[in-house]
């Protein structure tokens, strides 16, 4: 099979990890949590989102957070950003990468931002248009692009066009999401496939939750189809509060071990990525997600 030299994760467990968790985490945990990841070796640790409060209360606390790291160089910091009032608290507390997202579902998108497809992008045009003036790089997120909690199946031709729309728009990176981890290999494969005939595979990730036990042989799948960036959440947290029946990320220790197992590099020291799950389940008050952290600590 063919396997890359090199794969950049991009951790999303202090975003996407904190957003599903429904106990206030405290900010300075928060805080803790990102220094740690980037002390690990991550090249890309996505800090917390700027959606409206009232719609994830968990991380209400985001300018405190993004205000309160440390920013190590050669770290990149993206923050969730849903619209140009987020990008505004974002660039406030200083940051320098953000990321807008929508979803190949009309269903999912409008439970998840209140707004259709169309819309979602059209919120986003004046977000780009401020990041390229602002030299603030823009990442994209297609969500539901194996199945939606709300319509089902997702025709392919939806997530093409939705993908090709954020790159044209702008977004140097394209991450490609299995929102709630319905996906299989050989149908993530396909999907990757035709996203790829469309924008170039260099600017495509991929994110898979692990809802059905998959995403590890996705991610292994896609890897053989030349993706070289993946998404991951220590401790395997994560989820969207409005996608039902979603559950966690990819754990990121379970994609390292899988990465150098198989020769792959990856920049991150497994041993303080195992440390930092571990404390982090500790923090949330139950077991890892991560298969590789729960068998270190036996
Ligand atoms: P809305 O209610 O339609 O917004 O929400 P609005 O523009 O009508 O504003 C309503 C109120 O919200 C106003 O306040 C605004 O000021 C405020 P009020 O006047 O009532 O006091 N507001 C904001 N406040 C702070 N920051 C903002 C902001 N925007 C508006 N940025 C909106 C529309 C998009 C804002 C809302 O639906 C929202 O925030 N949704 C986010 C939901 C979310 O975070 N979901 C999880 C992330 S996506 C995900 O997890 C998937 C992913 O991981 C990939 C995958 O797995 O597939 C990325
Ligand atoms: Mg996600």
């Amino acid at each position: 099979m063919a396997l890359p030299g090199h794969v950049r994760i991009v951790e999303v467990g202090p975003r996407d990890g904190l957003q599903n968790e429904s106990a206030m985490v405290a900010t300075a945990a928060k805080i803790e949590l990102v220094d740690r990841l980037s002390a690990t070796g991550l090249q890309t640790v996505e800090a917390t989102s700027f959606v409206s409060p009232k719609w994830v209360p968990q991380l209400a606390d985001a300018a405190e957070v993004f205000a309160g790291i440390h920013r190590r160089d050669g770290v990149a910091y993206p923050v969730l950003v849903p619209n140009l009032q987020g990008y505004e608290r974002a660039r406030a507390v200083g940051a320098e990468e953000v990321a807008v997202f929508t979803a190949a579902s009309e269903a999912f998108n409008r439970r998840n931002t209140n707004a259709g497809i169309d819309e979602s992008l059209e919120r986003f045009a004046p977000v780009l248009e401020r990041a390229q003036a602002d030299g603030v790089k823009v990442r994209g997120y297609v969500s539901t692009v194996l199945g939606c909690p709300y319509q089902g199946e997702v025709p392919l031709a939806d997530v093409v066009r939705v993908a090709r729309a954020l790159h044209a728009m702008g977004c140097y990176e394209v991450s490609l999401g299995d929102t709630i981890g319905v996906g299989t290999p050989a149908k993530a494969r396909a999907m990757l496939r035709a996203v790829a005939a469309d924008v170039p595979m260099p600017a495509l990730a991929i994110h898979f939750h692990d809802t059905y036990g998959q995403a590890l042989a996705n991610v292994l799948a896609c890897l053989d189809d030349g993706v070289t960036v993946v998404d991951a959440a220590v401790s395997g947290t994560g989820g969207c509060p409005y996608a039902k029946g979603a559950s966690g990320n990819l754990a990121t220790e379970d994609l390292v071990y899988m990465l150098h197992g198989l020769g792959v590099a990856t920049g991150v020291d497994l041993d303080a990525l195992v440390d930092t799950g571990a404390w982090l389940s500790g923090i949330l008050g139950r077991d890892t997600g991560s298969r590789v952290t729960r068998a270190r600590a036996g």
